[in-house]
């Protein structure tokens, strides 16, 4: 039988995320929205793509989360996005009381589905899916480290002239301007970037980075960047509908590891068919330390004005 995902926010990240599931044929995709003929206009177009792009996969939208059963992986974008000016968390109270409807409205049809969460202020939205959903932690997950990861690469990869491929790169914490980029593991073809740049070249790609979201919002003025972070969260979802156990930057709720528990935080995950399935922990310098801590630390306050 062919895999279910249910994307939830038929809007530039949603719809984007069913274009990239469609084109890669990962999945039948099911697009909700509040919206009234949004989701089904989006979906049916899609559709009509399929046989020029000679994919089998079905896609319908729906304002009711009925189709919604049986999905293996839920992605959430549902919420409003910023606007100039605006950081992620004045997203907050309003992101949280669309997140609190749809996680009530989809754990009561896929109760054994997969959420990723991609509304904003990140971390606290998936924070308040976690609780609300009463899932375990394996099955709630963040996208954010993905994405700004894929700027990072993004960045080095301009800079250095080299291709996209040879580059690995990791930003851990929150998904904010408390990020933590990490220089330390990031590389070219295996080669540490503290040997093909100098340190001011480092820092200025590590604030561009950190700065990336705001970068988009400034051109585009009327929403933010949806390319990228869709291409973000189906990476995360082939990884899961393909057992691959691809190792991701990922928002999960840390039980002790790195030293902090019952917060959500970007770190480096595996990902497999049961969802989360390991967090591996890698030693940090003192710096790294504090800084991951310090992005805790502003999750912490967003969770603490929502309650959860
Ligand atoms: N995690 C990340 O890295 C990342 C990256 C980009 C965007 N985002 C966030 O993703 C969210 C979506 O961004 P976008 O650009 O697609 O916004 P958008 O405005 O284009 O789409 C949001 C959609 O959500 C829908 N919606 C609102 N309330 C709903 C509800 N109760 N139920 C179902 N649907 C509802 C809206 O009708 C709209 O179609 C924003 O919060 C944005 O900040 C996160």
């Amino acid at each position: 039988m062919r895999k279910k995902v249910t994307i939830v926010g038929a809007g530039n990240v949603g719809a984007t995320a069913a274009h990239w599931i469609a084109a890669k044929e990962l999945a039948d995709v099911v697009l909700i929205d509040v919206a009234e003929g949004i989701p089904q206009g989006k979906a049916l177009d899609l559709l009509e793509a399929m046989p020029i792009e000679k994919r089998d996969v079905h896609v319908i939208g729906a304002n009711d989360y009925a189709d919604a059963a049986h999905s293996d992986i839920v992605v959430i974008t549902a919420g409003i996005p910023r606007k100039p000016g605006m950081s992620r968390d004045d997203l907050l109270q309003t992101n949280y009381k669309i997140m609190s409807d749809v996680v009530n409205k989809i754990t009561a049809v896929a109760p054994n589905s997969i959420l990723i969460i991609v509304s904003n202020p990140l971390d606290a939205m998936a924070q308040a899916a976690f609780k609300q959903s009463k899932f375990n932690r394996e099955r709630v997950i963040g996208m954010a480290g993905v994405l700004d990861s894929a700027r990072y690469r993004t960045f080095i990869a301009e800079e250095l002239k080299v291709s996209v491929e040879n580059v690995t790169a990791f930003v851990l914490g929150g998904h904010g301007d408390t990020m933590v980029p990490l220089p330390r593991y990031s590389s070219v073809a295996g080669i540490p970037i503290s040997e093909l740049m100098d340190q001011a070249t480092i820092d200025r790609i590590v604030q561009r980075t950190r700065d990336g979201g705001a970068e988009i919002v400034k051109h585009l003025k009327t929403g933010s960047a949806f390319y990228a972070p869709s291409a973000a969260a189906v990476e995360m979802v082939e990884a899961i509908l393909k057992d691959k156990k691809k190792i991701l930057p990922c928002a999960a709720y840390l039980q002790g590891e790195y030293g902090i528990t019952g917060y959500y935080i970007g770190v480096p995950c595996k990902l497999g068919e049961r969802g989360l399935e390991q967090i591996i922990e890698i030693k940090l310098t003192p710096e790294e330390d504090k800084a991951l801590k310090k992005s805790a630390e502003s999750v912490k306050e967003l969770c603490a004005v929502i309650g959860v």
